[in-house]
């Protein structure tokens, strides 16, 4: 059983900037909820209920979300509004949330090292709550968790992208296994058309072994001085313990602006049609 989910969520979000300057990426609404209530949600309906959030400078909003405002509630309950509550209510009644800070910003390796003191030596979740997945039929991260309970490994979420757009992703070259299932053999950080092993790029979402923190501890920094998690994932994918898993459903990059419309439209259409 995998109980405890980490969000990084310490990052300056400069794509997203100037929205992002005060404001958390991570509580930019798609409709009316946050991106990583979206995240959240995801990670308990896929079993975790432990959230570990890593947060930085400007991320108080975060702790806030998950929190209750007294003041508020007492003027909305009773009222037609309390429904509005519901949904947010309902994640804080069933998970517990424990935070960290991470002070520099050195990378989304470095903010997994980071919550290595929330996550302790067991297997965990990572959800990049700015990569919004729908999974189709259950939440992507319940589709690796069955993956880790059959073969427990780290996990990879993957999809295809256009070889035009590798050099923004970490790119696999991987042996199919069949049913969506590849044995990674090797990992490219954002590499250029030429350098790319091929169009698996991977997305935000994994599940992690404890070992990883002892391999990032001994990684060294990568492209743009950052501590990079494909580098440490690289080291134990040449160990044979690093598997992908091409997963049923869609994916919207909303940390840029472009997927983070392309979301707002579809969670519009999918709520007219309800
Ligand atoms: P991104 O690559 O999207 O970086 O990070 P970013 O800084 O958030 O956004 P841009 O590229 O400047 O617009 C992927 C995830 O890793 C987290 C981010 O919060 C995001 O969820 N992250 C990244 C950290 O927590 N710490 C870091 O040092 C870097």
């Amino acid at each position: 059983m995998i109980s405890k989910c980490l969000f990084p969520a310490a990052g300056y979000g400069t794509r997203f900037l100037p929205a992002t300057k005060a404001m958390p990426k991570e509580m930019m609404p798609i409709l009316d909820e946050p991106l990583i209530q979206y995240g959240v949600e995801e990670a308990l309906a896929s079993g975790m209920d432990h959230i570990a959030i890593v947060t930085g400078r400007n991320k108080r909003a975060i702790e806030d979300h998950f929190d209750i405002n007294f003041e508020l509630e007492h003027q909305i309950n009773g009222t037609a509004k309390e429904d509005k509550l519901k949904s947010i209510r309902n994640l804080i009644k069933k998970c517990t949330f424990s935070y960290t800070r991470q002070m520099e910003m050195k990378g989304l390796g470095h903010a997994i090292l980071t919550g290595e003191t929330l996550i302790g030596a067991e297997p965990f979740g990572v959800i990049l709550a700015d990569d919004l997945c729908v999974g189709e039929p259950e939440p992507v991260m319940s589709q690796m968790v069955r993956l880790f309970d059959q073969q427990p490994a780290c996990i990879i979420a993957i999809e295809e992208v256009p070889m035009s757009e590798v050099h923004k992703y970490g790119v696999i070259d991987a042996e199919d296994l069949g049913n969506g299932v590849y044995k990674v053999n090797d990992m490219v950080e954002k590499p250029s058309i030429e350098d790319a092993p091929g169009n698996l790029a991977i997305i935000g979402r994994y599940i992690l072994l404890p070992e990883i923190f002892d391999v990032l501890r001994s990684t060294e920094l990568g492209k743009s001085g950052e501590l990079q998690i494909t580098d440490a994932l690289n080291t134990l994918a040449k160990q044979g313990k690093v598997l992908a898993l091409k997963f049923n459903g869609k994916r919207f990059d909303c940390g840029s602006v472009s997927g983070f419309v392309d979301a707002t439209n579809y969670f519009f259409e999918k709520l007219k049609n309800n």
